[in-house]
C-alpha cells in the first residue's frame, strides 16, 4: 500500500515524515480549532456543515479562515482520491501558527494547516447489536465547550475515565444537568420522545444535531429540545450518542446499571437505519 500522505501548509507529504515547529501555537497553547468530517465511498458527508462550523470556530478564536469553501472542498477531495477507498473521515486542524512564546496573539504569523485522511473507525457489530456502555463524570471542561477547539485536556480526562472501566463513552453532567459526552452528543428517550438538551455555549453542536431533526421527522419520531436532568438520564427507556464517527449508537449500560431494557431500543434503531439511508446518496436511474 502507499505511505498515507497528509497535508502541511501548502505540501502533500508522508504522515510519518510530516513535521511542525515545538514553537506552533497548537502545540505549545493548544490554540488551534479541528474538524473531524466523515466520507463514505470517497463521498464527504455533510461537508458544507462541517466547513460552516470549521468557520465559526475559526472566528470565534479570533483566526482567519486560511482557504475560502472551495479550497477546502477541493483539499478534502484530494485527500480521499489519494487514500483507499474504504469509509474514511478527514481530520483537518488550524493553529494560529509559529512564534515566539507569548500567550498574546501573535502579529503577521501564517497559521498551520494540517489534514490527514484515517479509516473510518466503524463502531464492531457488537457494540451495534448489544449497545456501548457509558459512564458519568461532572463536567469539568471549560465555558465555551461550543468552540471545536484543539485544547482538549478535559475531553481526554473524561474519555479515560470510561476507557479505563472498558467503557466506549463519558457522559459529562454539570449541575445536575446533562451536557453532552466527551466527544459525543446525547439524546435521551422518555415516554417516546426524543430529548437533548438545547445547544448552548456548554455543548458542541455536532452536524448530527440538526441532521437528527431531519431523521426524527423522516422516522415519526418526536424531538423536544430541553434541558435534561441528570434523574432523566438515569431513568432514560432509551440514551443515544451521536458523532462523525458513532453514527448513531445506542447506549445500554450507565454506570453498571442496565438502561431501559437493557439492549438498544426501537428508537435507536429507527434512527439508525434512517442515517444509514441519509448517507448513501440514492442510485440516480439510468437512462
Ligand atoms: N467529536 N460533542 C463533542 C465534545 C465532540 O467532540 C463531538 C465530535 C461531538 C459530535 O459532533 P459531530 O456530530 O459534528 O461529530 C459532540 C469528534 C468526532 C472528535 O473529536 O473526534
Amino acid at each position: 500500500m502507499r505511505p498515507s500522505r497528509c497535508y502541511l501548509s501548502g505540501a502533500f507529504v508522508p504522515l510519518d515524515e510530516a513535521r511542525v515547529s515545538v514553537l506552533d501555537r497548537g502545540f505549545i497553547f493548544g490554540d488551534g480549532v479541528y474538524e473531524v468530517i466523515p466520507a463514505y465511498a470517497r463521498r464527504p458527508f455533510c461537508l458544507d456543515e462541517h466547513l460552516a462550523r470549521l468557520g465559526r470556530s475559526l472566528r470565534a478564536v479570533g483566526m482567519g479562515d486560511p482557504m475560502d469553501r472551495s479550497q477546502w472542498s477541493a483539499l478534502v477531495g484530494r485527500l480521499l482520491a489519494d487514500n483507499d477507498p474504504n469509509d474514511q473521515c478527514i481530520y483537518i486542524q488550524v493553529t494560529r501558527g509559529v512564534a515566539k512564546r507569548d500567550h498574546a496573539f501573535p502579529e503577521n504569523t501564517m497559521p498551520t494547516v494540517f489534514a490527514y485522511s484515517f479509516p473510518f473507525p466503524h463502531a464492531p457489530l457488537r457494540l451495534r447489536q448489544s449497545g456501548a456502555s457509558a459512564v458519568t463524570l461532572p463536567d469539568m471542561r471549560w465555558l465555551s465547550a461550543h468552540v471545536k477547539s484543539i485544547s482538549l485536556l478535559g475531553s481526554v480526562l473524561a474519555r479515560q475515565a470510561s476507557a479505563e472501566v472498558g467503557a466506549q463513552e463519558t457522559i459529562l453532567i454539570r449541575d445536575g444537568w446533562l451536557t453532552e459526552a466527551s466527544s459525543s452528543n446525547v439524546w435521551i428517550v422518555r415516554h417516546g420522545q426524543l430529548l437533548s438538551p438545547p445547544m448552548d455555549n456548554l455543548k458542541l453542536e455536532g452536524i448530527r444535531v440538526a441532521l437528527m431533526d431531519e431523521l426524527a421527522a423522516a422516522v415519526g419520531v418526536a424531538l423536544r429540545r430541553r434541558p435534561v436532568a441528570e434523574w432523566e438520564l438515569r431513568c432514560a427507556d432509551e440514551i443515544l450518542l451521536t458523532s462523525a464517527t458513532k453514527e448513531v449508537l445506542a447506549v445500554t449500560l450507565l454506570d453498571d446499571r442496565p438502561v431501559g431494557a437493557g439492549s438498544p431500543g426501537p428508537v435507536y434503531a429507527a434512527l439508525y437505519a434512517a442515517y444509514q439511508l441519509a448517507k448513501t446518496p440514492a442510485e440516480q436511474p439510468s437512462s
